[in-house]
């Protein structure tokens, strides 16, 4: 089939992803409180960014500024709608809306924020779609709870939920629950940053048990708030947020093909529970065979059959390799392979736009329910020119390569596909590192690493190219 000239189905969401600690700066403004995001230093691909216990005088926290969207939404915004978006991805930061976590009353202030925010989106006719927790809880429920150790969370959690459900159900229809709840799986990452679940393993303490457990608080917390969103306005659509990384075997060596296989079981679980409300059956055995004692009762498992998600919401920027290591047990620090057919970024993440398509149709047969792409993009290192030109022809490469997978998927392996929201549309402080210079952007932001720069945006040359993808409803990309 041609597919120049044909386009996406109409409707079909076009935008931009962002996540509110990465972008808003104004961490002292509005009431807000601090976030694990507000105590991680800046680091780099070689060193790792480091989480102090409090704000430190001479430490530099790059999230505390971000690119200062607090102040500047309505001109960024503006700029989003001259490209044409539909929608936009940003997220609630929990801390402006419960500076600690565990009031019991919100704040209004922060509320407010968000009010005037989705409200300068709507005038364009942007539609936002939220995501509740972006890898920034409290601080607060780290330091006195232990953050997602703790079945309390899912309390807290639940009110944070719960209020802005019902203040922005009729400015918001999509949902996420929780960013890229399975990124947890490597449980032994070195910990220079926090992810979702706020744990800081102690010494000799089970990680991969903690994880689990962590994990399995969150899902309930999740499908609570599915059923909440559902009972208070049936318009509502609350998705997953999975970090989709598939994993091949290195070759067809029956042995390769099983340890993937269960490398992609463990790695897709969380969207298991999330779609079909229910544990796989391999999962509750590993519990059992790792003496695992997870606090797993009966109201949860009912709340999670109660609470399945309408749709899945999902990153992809790489894929990963594995072969077998003799023991079925996937490890994700120490089991992943270089994948000799595809070229890596900057960063090291490995670049697969055939996997994008392959994703996409895995989600489908796996759990039957519509897809969003709420990010896909290239860090890379920009060059501002004279004339404040910014020529990304590898990132306009790197977006064209998926989009035209994303299209095959969609006309041709006819994918169910909300929309496509590319991540970091305007740059903004990288999650991993805490750098400026990895920039993901349409729209280029003066600023360096150390926090140095006019902070005007300049438009790149992606984003001239993105207006007219929008404009052509993709019949541009073949
Ligand atoms: C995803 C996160 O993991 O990848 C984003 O949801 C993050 O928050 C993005 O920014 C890109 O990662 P990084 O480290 O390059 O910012």
């Amino acid at each position: 089939m041609s597919l120049k000239g044909q386009s996406f189905p109409e409707n079909f969401l076009w935008g931009g992803a962002v996540a509110a600690h990465q972008l808003e700066g104004g961490y002292q403004e509005g009431g807000k409180g601090l976030s694990i995001a507000d105590v991680m230093t800046l680091g780099s691909h070689d060193s790792p960014r480091k989480i102090t216990d409090k704000v430190e005088k001479n430490e530099y926290y790059p999230n505390h500024n971000g690119i200062d969207f607090y102040h500047s939404y309505p001109e960024d915004i503006k700029l989003f709608a001259e490209m044409g978006f539909k929608c936009f991805r940003t997220s609630i930061a929990w801390t402006r809306i419960f500076p600690n976590g565990d009031e019991t009353e919100p704040n209004e202030e922060g509320l407010l924020f968000y009010d005037r925010l989705f409200d300068e989106c709507l005038k364009y006719g942007i539609e936002p779609v939220v995501t509740l927790s972006h890898f920034e809880m409290p601080l607060h429920l780290v330091q006195e709870y232990g953050g997602w150790r703790n079945r309390r969370m899912i309390d807290f959690f639940m009110n944070f939920a719960e209020i802005c459900l019902t203040r922005f159900q009729k400015k918001v229809t999509y949902w996420m629950t929780f960013n890229e709840i399975n990124n947890q799986t490597n449980y032994e990452a070195d910990g220079s940053i926090f992810n979702n679940s706020g744990l800081r393993p102690k010494e000799n303490e089970n990680r991969e048990f903690l994880m689990y457990q962590a994990a399995h608080y969150e899902l309930v917390a999740s499908a609570k708030t599915v059923e909440f969103a559902h009972n208070l306005n049936p318009k509502l659509q609350v998705g997953s947020m999975i970090a989709m990384c598939p994993i091949y075997p290195l070759t067809s060596k029956p042995e390769d093909i099983l340890f993937a296989q269960r490398a992609m079981q463990t790695r897709y679980w969380f969207s298991d529970v999330h779609s079909n409300g229910i544990y796989p059956k391999w999962l509750l055995n590993h519990f059992k065979t790792a003496n695992f004692n997870m606090d797993i009762s009966d109201d949860d498992l009912a709340a999670l059959k109660k609470g399945t998600v309408d749709y899945i919401g999902f990153s992809y920027y790489m894929s990963f390799v594995v072969k077998d290591t003799g023991i079925l047990n996937y490890n994700e620090e120490y089991d992943l392979v270089k994948n000799p057919f595809v070229e890596a970024s900057e960063w090291g993440w490995q670049v697969d736009p055939v996997g994008l398509r392959y994703a996409l149709n895995w989600f489908n047969d796996r759990y039957h329910m519509p897809l969003f792409i709420v990010e896909n993009g290239l860090g890379a290192i920009d060059k501002l020119e004279e004339n404040h030109q910014i020529h990304d022809d590898y990132r306009i490469k790197y977006l064209t390569d998926h989009l035209l997978q994303m299209k095959k998927a969609v006309l041709e392996d006819g994918v169910n596909l909300l929309g496509y929201t590319p991540w970091g549309c305007i740059d903004l402080i990288a999650a991993s590192t805490g750098q400026m210079s990895k920039r993901y952007g349409f729209i280029y932001v003066d600023q360096n690493d150390d926090g140095t720069g006019s902070l005007k945006r300049y438009r790149k040359d992606s984003f001239n190219w993105f207006k007219d993808v929008i404009q052509t409803n993709g019949s541009n990309i073949s």
